[in-house]
């Protein structure tokens, strides 16, 4: 063996050797499922049934549900919803049934709603027959603006956003009997200055607190809250906290010790917040297309991975334009 031979021989194992490294340095992520044109929202995002390996996402261009395969890394249809252009939030409120808001709204640089359209669903994926799972309404609720981000109260009420009247409506999934249940103006309205108007975007429950992002505040919030038993009412039993701030957050996710998982839908990045370690980025970039236009994210049961939907970069295209959206898994260490 020459010097020459040597020495490109160890530069291969070199190079190799970065290349196998890499992967450690770059917040792994893959897409399990992506359309194939752009256009597509997917908006909102439940794990499926524990028997299946499936994700749950919703569509905002179409009123359409979806399942996503984890293992397969393939999806298809499973519902569509009647007099709706799209849906919204989505969560499990028994064993194989979800609740699913539809409405009707108009895409051009985000989602312009059609105040009083909107629906919630529960639909039955346990009873898939056709490809179609049963869809029943639950009710319309007519003074909605914009339905939007929605979570389980476990065991009484489903909470959901109104992003146009910076409410969280709570609603019995089995009786269709709704009302008002947290209503704080400073935290939940639009910003009288905000062009966009939106408020109270995402929702979820972790532990005795309520989270939920204000698209126009830039801040993610929580409020502790109470089951009122006379009133069949979840009501909040303390002062709202501030817990991200300097962030325009869509939908986000809560892991089991608290950890917060944000949507930066117009910085393509997922952020991620501790107690410890405070707001970082935990993967992608305003011009990179790994998470670009992320809208919602779950994490997965055994708490190592991190399900994220897109809608492919709308808002603020990453380089190389708006891509169709996508179904990405985040591993987290
Ligand atoms: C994915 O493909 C597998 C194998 O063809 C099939 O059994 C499964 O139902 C598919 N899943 C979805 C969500 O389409
Ligand atoms: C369909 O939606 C429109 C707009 O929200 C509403 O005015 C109309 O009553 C709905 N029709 C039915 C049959 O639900
Ligand atoms: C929320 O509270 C404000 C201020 O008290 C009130 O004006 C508004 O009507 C309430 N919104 C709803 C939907 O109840
Ligand atoms: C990976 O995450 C760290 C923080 O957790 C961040 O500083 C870094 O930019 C991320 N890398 C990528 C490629 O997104």
């Amino acid at each position: 063996m020459n010097l020459f031979t040597l020495f490109t021989s160890l530069t291969c194992i070199f190079l190799f050797a970065i290349t196998l490294a890499s992967p450690l340095h770059t917040n792994a992520t893959t897409t399990l499922f992506q359309y194939s044109t752009t256009g597509t929202w997917l908006e909102n995002i439940a794990l499926g049934p524990p028997s299946t390996n499936t994700l749950l996402v919703t569509r905002m261009d179409v009123p359409e549900l979806w399942a996503v395969d984890t293992i397969a890394h393939n999806a298809t249809r499973v519902a569509t919803f009647p007099n709706a252009t799209a849906c919204m939030g989505i969560t499990p409120v028994d064993e194989g049934i979800y609740a699913v808001v539809a409405g009707s709204l108009v895409i051009t640089d985000i989602g312009h709603p059609v105040e009083g359209s909107w629906s919630v669903y529960t639909v039955d994926v346990s009873a898939i027959s056709d490809g179609e799972a049963p869809v029943r309404k639950v009710v319309d609720l007519r003074e909605a603006g914009w339905l939007n981000g929605m979570t389980l109260f476990p065991d009484r009420v489903v909470l959901i956003a109104d992003s146009v009247n910076g409410v969280i409506w709570q609603l019995d999934a089995r009786t269709g009997e709704y009302s008002v249940a947290l209503n704080d103006t400073a935290s939940m309205a639009a910003s009288p200055t905000d062009p966009l108007g939106l408020g109270v975007n995402g929702v979820r429950v972790w532990k005795e607190y309520v989270y939920y992002s204000t698209d126009s505040r830039s801040a993610v919030f929580r409020v502790p809250v109470g089951w009122e038993k006379t009133t069949k009412r979840v009501v909040a039993a303390g002062p709202v906290e501030t817990v991200a701030q300097d962030v325009v957050v869509d939908d986000f996710a809560v892991a089991e010790d608290g950890t917060l998982y944000l949507m930066a839908i117009a910085e393509n990045e997922v952020v991620r917040v501790t107690v410890d370690a405070g707001k970082e980025v935990l993967v992608g970039a305003k011009e990179r297309r790994e998470v670009a236009g992320c809208t919602s994210a779950v994490v997965s049961r055994d708490g190592r991975r991190l399900w994220v939907t897109t809608n492919g970069g709308h808002i603020v295209p990453a380089e190389g334009g708006e891509e169709p959206a996508k179904v990405v898994e985040v591993v987290l260490e």
